[in-house]
C-alpha cells in the first residue's frame, strides 16, 4: 500500500504477534538432520532459512518433549527435556538464538491436560492409593456394579475410564488410556506447571500453544453428562453425550489467568495461543477480560465449509462476538485436520491459492500449517502406513490424522529433501516431484510466491496488519470486505467471472499474478476462483 497506510516496518505500539504469521512445525515431520528417518531440530535449524525467506514471525513447534509415542508427542513423559529423536536440549537453546538472528520467535507446545502413563509423576501416583502424587490425577471408585464411576467418554471414543487393578480404582482420561488427566483442583499440580512454564520461557521461548485448553479441569463431583440432543454439534451427538461436566468447565480460566499473570512477568510479549475447540460465542470467553489467552483458534472457521456465505457467516460472527482487545486466529490445516489445499480446495491448486489469500488477509493472526505455503494436499496412505493411534483403531471408517503428517516436501527426488535417499522416512512422503519447495522457490507464479508476497503485503500495510474488517457486498459466491482505510479482498469462489461496482484504485496482489498492479476503473473485475488484495484510491 502507498501513501499514508504505507509503513514498511514492523514496529509499532500493538505486540509483535498481533502483526505476525505464525507458523506450526510438526518436528517430527520438518526435516532430518541425521538421517534416521524423523525430523529433528537440528534439521529445523537447517531450513531456517526457508523460513526467514518465506517472512514468518514465529514457529509453534509440536510437542518435542519425551514420549513414548502412543499418541506422537501428546503423551508427555519428562516437561522438561527434549526428547532424543529430536535432538537435546542445547539444539533447543541453539533453535531460539537462530531463529532470533532471522526475526523469528518461537513457541512451545505445553500439554497440560494429561500425562503418559509413562510418567514418573502416574508411576508413583499408581504405586498405592495413598502414594504423594495419588491426588495429581483423576481417580474414583466403580459404582457398586462395578462400572465406572460415571458416563464420560474419551473424545477418542470409547470409555473415558480405565479401571486400575492394582489398586481398585479407575483413572480418567480424555483421549487414549495411556494418556491419564491431571487433576487440576490440585495445587502440587498448579505450582509444577508454573515451573514448567517459566523452564522454558527463561530459555527465550516466546510462548505456548496450549493443548486441550478447554478440557483440562474436571467437574468436582464427577457429575454425569447430560445426554446429547439434535441440536448439539455432530460430536456430542456421536458420542450421546454432552460434555459439560468433563470438558468446559467455568473453573478453567481460573487457570489461564494464572498462567497469564505469569506469561506477563517475562519481557518482550510472550504470547499464549489456546487449543479451543468450541463454538465462536463461548470463544470468548477464553480471551477473557484481556487477562487469560491472548489468542484462542478458532475451530468453527477451521471446520467450516470452502464457500463464501459459510466462512463469512464465521467471520462476521467471530468479529462481532470478539470484544476490543481479543484478537482473532485464523488457521486453514494443522497436525489434526485435513490439510486446506485438500479439504477446502479438494486438490485444485487455484483454489489453494484462494484459500491462502483468504487466511493472509483477514484481521487476525494466521497461523499456517508446515507445506501450506506450497499448497501440500493430505497424503493417501495404506492401512501400513498408519502411525496415528487414531488411525490405527478407526480404519478403514476413518484413516486418522496420518494423511496431513507426512513429512514436508523440500525437493524432487528419493528422501524429498526431508531425510537422506534410501532412508524410509516414519511416515511416506506425498508427490515430492509435483510439489516441492525447490521448484517452487525458482517460479514466481508459484504457491510459495504468492504466501511470501502476501506476507510482505501484509507487513508494508497498515491496513492489512491492523485495519478494521467490514463485509462489502459482492454477488452471490463472492466474499469482499475491506480492511482498515482503503484495502479491499475479494474471493470469488463461483465458477466465473463477476463485477464488484465502487471500486477504483489498483490490484496490488491477486492469485492471478498477471493482475499484480493492473489499475482497475468503471468496476473490480473477478475472474473465477480469483482472490485478490486492491487497494482503493485516495
Ligand atoms: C490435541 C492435539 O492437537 C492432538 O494431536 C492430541 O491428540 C490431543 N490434543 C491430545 O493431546
Amino acid at each position: 500500500m502507498s501513501g499514508a497506510q504505507a509503513d514498511a516496518g514492523r514496529h509499532t505500539d500493538d505486540p509483535w504477534w498481533k502483526a505476525a504469521v505464525l507458523y506450526q512445525v510438526y518436528p517430527r515431520s520438518f526435516a532430518d538432520g541425521d538421517g534416521d528417518g524423523v525430523g529433528d531440530l537440528p534439521g529445523l535449524i537447517g531450513h531456517l532459512d526457508h523460513l526467514e525467506w518465506l517472512g514468518v514471525d514465529g514457529l509453534w513447534l509440536s510437542p518435542i518433549t519425551p514420549s513414548p509415542n502412543e499418541d506422537w508427542g501428546y503423551d508427555v513423559s519428562d516437561f522438561c527435556a527434549v526428547h532424543p529423536d529430536f535432538g537435546t536440549l542445547d539444539d533447543l537453546d541453539l533453535l531460539v538464538a537462530e531463529a532470533a538472528r532471522r526475526g523469528i520467535r518461537i513457541l512451545l507446545d505445553l500439554v497440560p491436560n494429561h500425562t503418559s502413563d509413562q510418567h514418573p509423576w502416574f508411576r508413583e501416583a499408581a504405586s498405592s492409593r495413598v502414594a504423594k502424587r495419588r491426588d495429581w490425577y483423576v481417580w474414583a471408585d466403580a459404582k457398586p456394579d462395578g462400572s465406572p464411576p460415571n458416563n464420560w467418554v474419551s473424545s477418542f471414543g470409547g470409555p473415558g475410564w480405565t479401571l486400575h487393578p492394582e489398586t481398585g480404582q479407575y483413572f480418567f482420561h480424555n483421549h487414549l488410556e495411556q494418556q491419564p488427566d491431571l487433576n487440576w483442583w490440585n495445587d502440587d499440580v498448579r505450582d509444577t506447571f508454573d515451573g514448567i512454564l517459566r523452564f522454558w520461557l527463561d530459555r527465550g521461548v516466546a510462548g505456548f500453544r496450549i493443548d486441550c485448553c478447554n478440557v483440562i479441569i474436571k467437574d468436582a463431583e464427577l457429575l454425569d453428562n447430560p445426554p446429547a440432543t439434535e441440536e448439539d454439534d455432530f460430536e456430542a451427538q456421536m458420542f450421546g453425550q454432552r460434555p459439560v461436566y468433563n470438558a468446559n468447565r467455568p473453573e478453567v480460566h481460573e487457570v489461564l489467568r494464572r498462567w497469564r499473570a505469569l506469561t506477563e512477568t517475562y519481557p518482550g510479549g510472550r504470547v499464549l495461543i489456546g487449543e479451543t475447540p468450541v463454538p465462536v460465542d463461548d470463544l470468548v470467553s477464553y480471551y477473557g477480560s484481556g487477562d487469560e489467552l491472548h489468542l484462542a483458534f478458532n475451530f468453527t472457521f477451521l471446520s467450516a465449509p470452502f464457500d463464501a456465505p459459510a466462512l463469512r457467516a464465521v467471520v462476521e460472527v467471530t468479529e462481532a462476538a470478539l470484544p476490543p482487545g481479543a484478537w482473532p486466529v485464523w488457521t486453514g490445516s494443522n497436525h489434526d485436520m485435513f490439510r486446506f489445499p485438500t479439504r477446502w480446495a479438494g486438490g485444485d491448486p487455484q483454489r489453494a491459492r484462494v484459500a491462502l489469500l483468504m487466511l493472509l488477509c483477514l484481521r487476525g493472526t494466521p497461523v499456517l500449517y508446515q507445506g501450506d505455503e506450497i499448497g501440500m494436499g493430505d497424503v493417501t496412505l495404506t492401512q501400513e502406513d498408519l502411525r496415528d493411534p487414531l488411525g490405527v483403531r478407526y480404519w478403514p471408517h476413518y484413516a486418522g490424522r496420518d494423511a496431513a503428517r507426512t513429512p514436508m516436501q523440500w525437493r524432487p527426488g528419493p528422501g524429498g529433501g526431508f531425510t537422506a535417499a534410501g532412508v524410509r522416512p516414519w511416515l511416506p512422503l506425498g508427490d515430492v516431484e509435483a510439489t516441492n519447495v525447490e521448484r517452487q522457490r525458482s517460479d514466481r507464479y508459484s504457491m510459495v510466491h504468492l504466501a511470501r508476497d502476501l506476507i510482505a503485503l501484509r507487513r508494508q500495510s497498515a491496513d492489512l496488519r491492523l485495519g478494521r474488517y467490514q463485509t462489502l457486498d459482492a454477488p452471490d459466491g463472492v466474499w469482499a470486505w475491506s480492511r482498515g482505510e482503503r484495502a479491499v479482498v475479494v474471493l470469488n469462489l463461483t465458477e466465473g467471472a463477476v463485477r464488484l461496482p465502487g471500486v477504483e484504485g489498483a490490484v496490488r496482489l491477486s492469485t492471478d499474478r498477471g493482475r499484480d498492479g493492473e489499475s482497475i476503473s468503471g468496476g473490480l473485475r473477478i475472474g473465477a476462483w480469483e482472490g485478490l488484495v486492491a487497494e482503493r484510491s485516495p
